[in-house]
């Protein structure tokens, strides 16, 4: 409950205690450069590479990838929630948080809609109506409907206006709530001949609603509730007000795309179920899960769109610290209708077979692949190893031999893949010399997916509008036309309004682009430090051009060689040793 103090109060308190003296409390921390380096709490290791910030006031761990500021330290620590976090901390340094007033225009709001909720849901059980037929078509039993307060919204213009106005609740408020909307002085309901699923967060109020039309022509096939301040879709979970009671008993917690997935499994006696509201998971339902389970398993449909967002939210709650596992159902498009087919038991098997984080991802990234030919198995060994690449060191082990495995090379090669700068292997000047080419012969064909330093780079400019004007300094620094392209507009977007905005962005490309920039956006894990991949990708991209002139030369010597020309010999000659003593750095950077 992180509304409990005023943000201003937490934020003095982060600025009074210093990080190191938190940490250096409970881990031995001795000075290295201009920060502090001890073992990591968070997992085992022998030699120190748990690094603490002074000047940042972060801490990162370059084993295990834990990060953040002294709020998330104290968290995991102490294993605490945010607030707890904040509040012990203020109580060793002796400050006393400044309480939040409380917004009462809130209450109000939750009144109107929990007044809406309830004249809908009469409507839907009282007299026979169009919503409660097609409910009951789709099979779903009058406790369960109860359960959750499904309601029915009439085909006429004015039931509910005229019903609110009734209990001297004014219009304005309906329209800040997107039940009414005005046309030309004229006030009319906003949801009209739908079923109604009111949305109730866990303190059981109603935030907002999911109206579901009946009639196939009628669109949108969901009307939903605007934004607005007591509807944050982003902060909110479907039905987590009914299942965050067995999820305790359950120990894991199902994650649906659909109201009616909740709905049905809910009804077959899998109560642990919760959906997000129709948009990508976000980090804030992922911590809201968090408060209730770390152990998470994905069900999302089966289809293309399904299987991108399983994707994303795996790492957005992986990230959150979440254990994920997916499945896909097998029979029917989504959890309603495989469960309503095969019944309880059988879902209950897809969820015992569920694939954990690594095999999901290494089973998505053969996706388009032929692992029978060479340049699918390459390919396939450069994606496995961008997922591996951000596990900790365990599943790296786990996931390094999966992955040879699959693709029939050896796991030294997967681990080389993994540490292509890696100063440990030698020989390891092969890989970059690779990356040279790859940075010279520009592919002008249209791919079909967007992948490791483009993808990386069109993501990050997307997420964070600062990564832009670097990016637009680096030339040739994407490898793929279609990248460079897509940034273009990314930049136009952003120098013309001064900001970035992502729906401006995607509907500037076409269609082609905006799905792989779509893709791109949705493969992309969220990553903890996201300087670092930024960084990394600079130096790669520095470095495979530096690569690629070397080998220019080396040529270009060997011709030189044949003509005897010395005096050219002897300047390529000196070009190269610059060359090498450049990418000689770059490495030693890495
Ligand atoms: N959704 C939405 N707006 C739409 C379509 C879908 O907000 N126009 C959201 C709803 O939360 C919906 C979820 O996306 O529950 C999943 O969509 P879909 O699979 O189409 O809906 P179902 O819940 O499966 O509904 P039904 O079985 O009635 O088709
Ligand atoms: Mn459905």
């Amino acid at each position: 409950m992180s509304f409990l103090y005023s943000k201003s109060s937490i934020e003095d308190l982060k600025e009074r205690v210093n990080i190191v003296d938190v940490v250096g409390r409970v881990v031995p921390l001795k000075r290295s450069g201009s920060n502090f380096k001890g073992r990591c709490p968070f997992h085992n290791e022998k030699t120190p590479s748990f690094v603490v910030s002074e000047q940042k006031q972060i801490f990162t761990c370059f084993g295990c990838g834990a990060t953040g500021n002294v709020f998330e330290f104290m968290k995991r620590y102490y294993n605490l929630e945010y607030i707890e976090a904040v509040e012990k901390l203020a109580d060793e340094y002796g400050i006393t948080l400044e309480k939040r007033r409380r917004d009462d225009r809130r209450d109000r709001y939750y009144e109107v809609n929990r007044l809406a909720a309830g004249f809908f849901y009469k409507a839907f059980t009282e007299k026979a109506n169009r919503g409660y037929s097609y409910m009951k078509r789709r099979g779903i039993t009058p406790p369960v409907l109860k359960k959750f307060g499904i309601g029915y919204a009439d085909a006429e213009w004015t039931s509910l206006v005229d019903y609110m106005n009734s209990q001297g609740i004014d219009n304005k408020i309906l329209i800040e709530l997107g039940l009414a909307a005005e046309t030309n002085g004229r006030v009319y309901d906003k949801f009209r001949n739908r079923v109604m699923f009111p949305i109730i967060n866990t303190s059981g109020k109603v935030i907002g609603f999911g109206g579901r039309a009946i009639s196939p022509e009628d669109n949108p096939k969901y009307l939903n509730s605007p934004e607005n301040i007591v509807f944050k879709k982003k902060n909110n979970l479907y039905g987590l007000n009914i299942s965050r009671q067995s999820v305790g008993k359950d120990g894991f917690i199902i994650l649906v795309e659909g109201y009616m997935d909740v709905i049905a499994l809910y009804q077959s006696g899998v109560h642990n179920v919760t959906a997000s509201l129709g948009t990508a998971l976000t980090e804030n339902q992922a911590s809201l899960i968090k408060r209730y389970t770390d152990s998470v398993v994905l069900s999302y449909d089966a289809d293309s769109a399904g299987r991108n967002a399983a994707l994303r939210g795996m790492d957005i709650l992986k990230n959150a610290g979440c254990r994920v596992r997916v499945l896909h159902v097998d029979d029917g498009k989504d959890p309603d209708e495989f469960i309503k087919k095969n019944g309880k038991d059988a879902f209950m098997k897809l969820i015992d077979g569920a694939l954990p984080y690594g095999d999901y991802k290494l089973e998505a990234a053969k996706a388009g692949l032929d692992l029978s030919s060479n340049e699918g198995r390459i390919d396939y060994v450069k994606r496995a190893s961008n997922i591996i690449s951000t596990m900790s060191p365990v599943e790296r082990d786990i996931y390094i031999s999966k992955a040879a495995k699959e693709a029939g090379v050896s796991e030294s090669a997967v681990r080389m893949e993994l540490s292509p700068e890696g100063e440990t292997i030698a020989g390891g000047s092969l890989k970059p010399a690779d990356r040279g080419r790859d940075h010279e012969e520009k592919t002008s064909d249209e791919p079909d997916v967007i992948m490791g330093r483009d993808r990386d780079l069109l993501t990050l400019a997307m997420r964070r509008e600062r990564y832009i004007d670097t990016i637009s300094t680096m030339t040739e620094i994407f490898a793929m036309e279609t990248s460079a392209r897509i940034f273009e507009a990314i930049e136009r977007d952003y120098r013309e309004h001064g900001e970035l905005d992502e729906h401006r962005v995607m509907d500037s490309l076409s269609d082609s682009d905006r799905g792989l920039l779509r893709e791109a956006c949705e493969s992309t894990p969220y990553y903890e430090d996201e300087e670092k991949v930024f960084r990394d990708c600079m130096r790669d991209w520095k470095l495979s051009a530096l690569v690629a002139e070397e080998e220019k030369i080396i040529t270009m010597l060997s011709l030189a060689d044949e003509s005897d020309d010395d005096e050219k010999l002897k300047t390529l000659m000196e070009r190269l040793k610059i060359i090498q003593t450049d990418i000689q750095k770059e490495r030693n950077l890495g």
